[in-house]
């Protein structure tokens, strides 16, 4: 059992501090947004992640588990001090360090005795080594610390199964003494197979990037090949599934949609995009996972515009799903915003729902309409477009669907609406790579 203090307690940082609590260590969650702290230690979970809730109430039960918006008490008090603040993207597409940095200055004046500064958040390759050097040079003889890169891999909306059965977790430190206080913390995982990889901090560093930025390739290569399924009269999902059934590809992240989001792919695939630009190495697959995903975006609105064969100047259009995929809250990069964006651009109105994140896209998307239930939304429209595969999506009642709308149009960007009984109710639609019925 170790004392830890997590900094940032985002998507990362409150899944991982919860669920480091749960493994038996002593876990405080440190922020310096001082409304999620009060609304933490009121019982209020700021975000949206299936099963958290219940973990946390156990764990703040138990005592094991603690909140605080003093930064540097929190750091005074444990060994192990975890970075998960954001690393948006700039302008230049690097990822700000600013919260980084802020965090590790406060670490330099609260270190006064030994502590292993641990960076969950993803952060560009050779990151780690700049923190050793900052931190040697500030101290030069008396203060302890060892370094370790020790990357996430959790998905939104399974962020606490993923973190509590995870495939992998990376140890990235040339410290002995620290690999083996950051097994301990993971001890729990460990008992039957042990999923942990010992690597140097610029290895630990890559295997985020390089993770992240081959599953953005895998969507947009099925993606594409969707969209060539429409023009050779193929079904993408028989050519998905049977190309999944081989080893060598597998069947994961091989399903296609309106182009992926978040707050990782776009940012890490523009990351390593930087960095490969900044060593002069060529990798030409990043770039074209990036565009291919700009277009794929792009080519959901022509979708929609093809389908009316109308023009969208004055239609209502009902958008169902906000977030960047289901179970989650989360709209960064989502493809709504850039359906939001085309549609009121070509002079249509949206009528949006989404089961949990209306909230996140009105700080983004004031005037657009809102509603509760799928069927407000619905009423009196001219179009419906499916953005998110929400379950209560997969299950509409479409007959109503039919009576409510003024007109019959439905693209269904994530290929879950049952194409049948679409056809056999008279519907106009589209997906995104299948041979219509
Ligand atoms: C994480 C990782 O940090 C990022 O590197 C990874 O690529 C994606 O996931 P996420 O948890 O999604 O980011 O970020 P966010 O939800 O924005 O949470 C960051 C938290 O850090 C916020 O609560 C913010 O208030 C806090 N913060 C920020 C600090 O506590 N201190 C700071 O100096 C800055
Ligand atoms: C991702 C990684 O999976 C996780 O390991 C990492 O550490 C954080 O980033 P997340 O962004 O939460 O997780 O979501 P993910 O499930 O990977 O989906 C990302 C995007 O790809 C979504 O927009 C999703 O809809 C899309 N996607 C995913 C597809 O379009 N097709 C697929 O087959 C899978």
């Amino acid at each position: 059992m170790k004392n830890i203090t997590i900094v940032g307690t985002g998507y990362v940082g409150l899944v991982t501090g919860v669920g480091l609590s749960e493994f038996g260590n002593n876990v405080i969650c440190a922020d310096i947004d001082k409304d999620k702290i009060f609304q933490l230690k009121s019982g209020v979970v700021p975000i949206y992640e299936p099963g958290l809730e219940e973990i946390i109430k156990r764990n703040v039960k138990s005592e094991r588990l603690h909140f605080s918006d003093d930064i540097s008490l929190s750091i005074q008090k444990s060994e192990v001090i975890i970075i998960a603040v954001g690393t948006p993207q700039t302008f230049g597409g690097d990822a700000n360090m600013t919260y980084v940095d802020s965090v590790i200055s406060n670490i330099k004046q609260n270190l006064k005795d030994y502590k292993i500064i641990c960076t969950k958040s993803t952060v560009p390759i050779g990151t780690g080594a700049k923190i050793i050097k900052t931190f040697s040079n500030s101290f030069k003889e008396g203060v302890e610390f060892d370094y370790v890169s020790n990357p996430e891999f959790l998905r939104e909306g399974s962020a606490v199964k993923d973190f509590l059965w995870p495939d992998r977790i990376i140890i990235g430190t040339t410290s002995n003494k620290a690999y083996d206080i950051m097994c301990d913390i993971y001890r729990p995982l460990y008992v039957n197979k042990n999923p942990i990889k010992h690597t140097t901090v610029e290895t630990a560093e890559m295997i985020k990037y390089a993770s992240n930025s081959f599953l953005a390739l895998k969507i947009s290569y099925i993606n594409e090949i969707a969209n060539l399924c429409e023009s050779v009269g193929a079904d993408i999902h028989d050519v998905a599934s049977a190309m999944g059934q081989d080893g060598r590809i597998s069947d994961k992240f091989l399903h296609p949609g309106p182009g992926f989001g978040g707050s990782c792919f776009p940012k890490d695939l523009e990351s390593l995009i930087a960095i490969s630009k900044e060593k002069n190495v060529v990798m030409e697959t990043l770039s074209a996972a990036k565009k291919a995903n700009k277009n794929q975006k792009a080519k959901m609105g022509i979708k929609l515009k093809k389908l009316i064969n109308s023009g969208l100047k004055d239609k209502k259009i009902a958008l169902l799903g906000l977030s960047f995929k289901a179970n989650t809250d989360d709209v960064r990069e989502s493809s709504s915003i850039d359906m939001i964006e085309f549609i009121l651009s070509e002079g249509g109105h949206v009528r949006a729902y989404d089961p949990i994140a209306n909230d996140s896209m009105s700080k983004i998307f004031e005037t657009i309409s809102y509603f509760d239930n799928v069927y407000n939304a619905i009423e009196g429209t001219d179009a419906l477009v499916v953005m998110t595969e929400w379950n209560e999506f997969r299950a509409l009642d479409l007959p109503r669907i039919k009576s409510l709308m003024k007109s019959a149009f439905i693209l269904d960007t994530r290929n879950i609406i049952n194409m049948s009984e679409l056809s056999s109710l008279g519907f106009v639609y589209d997906n995104v790579g299948r041979i219509k019925i």
